[in-house]
């Protein structure tokens, strides 16, 4: 049975209905319910009851809409919440409060209940009328079927979580030892754009990112970084704990910005929880708990949740930010910044007319139009699927590079009337392009390119895949470019080019990467962790004879009667850090 969109049991639609209520105010009944199971304000107006006795009356079927993309809804099941509160009752947590944030239709709030005796104040807070509804009618029915249970003082509000002020709150529960419990909304800024929702802090760019960071989405967040943060900020110097169910990007980002935030928590911990099952989405997320009042701690130790075993710790050591700190430190050695500036491959975002393949004379797009191109502009196209192998010498796809540098104006395409005829016939979709990058830039503008796009030998690498290896990208006949998805560094040399190859695609090299990159992101390998990798400290460590043999194996696959000796290596130590120019 449900009643404003709660499923109400038949203890407490039997106990709304008593007859002791029969023409009682709304003050009255708060009272008794308040008695009953601690819960003020159950009903907030005269209004409401009576709204709430009509429905109780007519019992009709409401809905609840099945996904609510806005507000991040994915309620924790009672068993996961319950597992949540007996893990944390094991560790000795014995909260005197508890907030729960967003707290949905409360199984958070009832699991503290069961598992924390020593509760003498519950806060819970919600946006959703429906659960709000339904998180009283929990608490209510929790109390009458254990009527001998602990009672603590609960209030549970209708609110934004965004106009709710931590501060004021934790005036109203000073010198209380407060546990902040739950699972916040699962969504990002950038979705809630998309959805056109408002469903978000006032000041969303609370990273501070500016200009291309902002723009290229580094300025995309989760709510729920937001929201622990603003507690974290609140409750730090309190006594207590935090333990929310967050993604596991989510926590990265606080145990990363605790190097410049120093917030005073510790006692890092996620537990990895296996999202499928619990909530069937395909996310990977885990309970994040930390201590307040407490000196900052800058590692996370990451557990498995349902059976306790320690997984990994990550953190920053020294300065740097490791996805995986191994208890042998010689990784670090090679921790530093890149004497060569990695490249991310061309952005043109409109792969319907600027990605072809040629077929005969002509060439065919991914709208299936065939046409003639002069060759001038026409490069080949290496997209990550395609740096699978250890050297790549030819391309299956084409680009036309419309542009040597970025900014350059595109009015030298009228030289090429093929070439200018077919991209002035897609120019709409071109001007269609969404990313802020191209408002104010030439028609047909691409991003990613420069002299460096040019040279004729490339060191490459997907940012998308897992495998952590370096590809070495031969010229055909022009050089090759990569796309967006991929990240080079770029030769005049190919001597030059295989000796970095094989230094990158060492054990040393990857072992490295590897502590640094967090398999779970969306673009595992980013500019800033290759630019991690100090060449000269990696050649340092390195077994010389070890490397000069790996060289001149790929020499040998290349057909190239070039060898390579120990001092080919030597230009690695001397490389001056080049300027980066965009
Ligand atoms: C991931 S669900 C979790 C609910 C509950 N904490 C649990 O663990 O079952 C997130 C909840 O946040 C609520 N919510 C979303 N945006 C909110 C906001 N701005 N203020 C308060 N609650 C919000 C949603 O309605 C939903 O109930």
């Amino acid at each position: 049975m449900q009643v404003l969109g709660a499923d109400i049991s038949d203890l407490v639609f039997d106990y709304l209905n008593n007859k002791d209520f029969v023409g009682k105010e709304y003050s009255y009944i708060n009272k008794e319910i308040e008695r009953v199971c601690g819960c003020k304000s159950f009903f907030p107006s005269q209004d409401q009851y009576l709204l709430f006795k009509e429905e109780l009356e007519r019992t009709e079927k409401f809905c609840f809409s099945d996904y609510r993309a806005e507000y991040g809804d994915f309620q924790t099941n009672m068993a996961l919440a319950e597992q949540v509160t007996k893990h944390l009752s094991a560790k000795g947590v014995k909260p005197e409060a508890v907030i729960e944030p967003t707290c949905g239709k409360g199984n958070f709030i009832l699991a503290a209940l069961r598992y924390f005796p020593t509760i003498k104040q519950i806060i819970g807070i919600e946006i959703y009328s429906q659960y709000v509804w339904q998180c009283k009618i929990n608490i209510l029915d929790y109390f009458l079927s254990n009527p001998q249970a602990n009672k603590p003082a609960i209030q549970i509000i209708r609110a934004n979580v965004f106009e709710i002020d931590f501060n004021m709150l934790k005036k109203q529960i000073s010198n209380s030892n407060i546990l902040v419990l739950g699972n916040p909304p699962w969504v990002t800024n950038s979705m809630l754009g998309a959805l056109d929702s408002t469903n978000l802090p006032q000041k969303t760019n609370f990273k501070k990112q500016k200009g291309l960071d902002a723009i290229t989405g580094k300025g995309n967040f989760d709510i729920a970084e937001y929201i622990i943060i603003s507690l974290i900020k609140s409750f730090e110097t309190s006594d207590g704990c935090l333990s929310f169910l967050v993604k596991n990007s989510v926590i990265k980002n606080i145990i990363y910005e605790q190097c410049k935030n120093r917030f005073h928590i510790s006692d890092l911990e996620e537990l990895n929880i296996d999202c499928k099952k619990e909530f069937n989405v395909s996310v990977d997320a885990s309970l994040f708990f930390c201590t307040f009042n407490s000196q900052p701690a800058l590692h996370c130790q990451v557990y498995d949740f349902y059976n306790g075993n320690a997984l990994k710790k990550f953190g920053w050591v020294k300065g740097g930010f490791y996805s995986d700190i191994q208890a042998d430190d010689s990784l670090e050695n090679i921790d530093g910044k890149s004497s060569m500036v990695w490249r991310q491959g061309i952005k043109h975002d409109c792969s319907n007319v600027m990605e072809m393949e040629r077929e005969g004379g002509l060439f065919r797009n991914k709208l299936n139009e065939s046409f003639e191109l002069e060759e001038d502009l026409v490069f080949g196209l290496l997209k990550s699927s395609d740096l699978k192998a250890q050297v790549v010498n030819n391309s299956k796809k084409y680009t036309i590079v419309t542009q040597r540098y970025v900014g350059q104006k595109t009015d030298h395409l009228v030289n090429y009337p093929k070439t200018y005829k077919y991209l002035q016939k897609h120019i709409d979709e071109f001007r269609k392009r969404k990313s802020t990058i191209y408002q104010g830039n030439p028609d047909f503008s691409i991003f990613g390119i420069g002299d460096y796009s040019f040279k004729p030998y490339k060191v490459a690498i997907s940012g998308l895949y897992k495998t952590m290896h370096f590809t070495l990208i031969m010229p055909q006949e022009k050089p090759l470019m990569v796309d967006d998805t991929c990240y080079f560094l770029s030769f005049d040399s190919l001597k030059d080019a295989v000796a970095v190859h094989t230094l990158l695609n060492t054990e040393i090299t990857r072992s490295f990467l590897k502590s640094i990159t967090f398999p779970d992101a969306k673009r595992m390998i980013t500019k800033e962790a290759l630019m991690r990798v100090d060449l000269a400290k990696a050649l340092e460590f390195s077994n010389r004879s070890q490397l000069i043999k790996e060289a001149n194996a790929v020499f040998s696959t290349i057909n190239d009667k070039a060898s390579i000796k120990a001092e080919d290596f030597d230009f690695i130590d001397k490389k001056d850090v080049q300027l980066e120019l965009f």
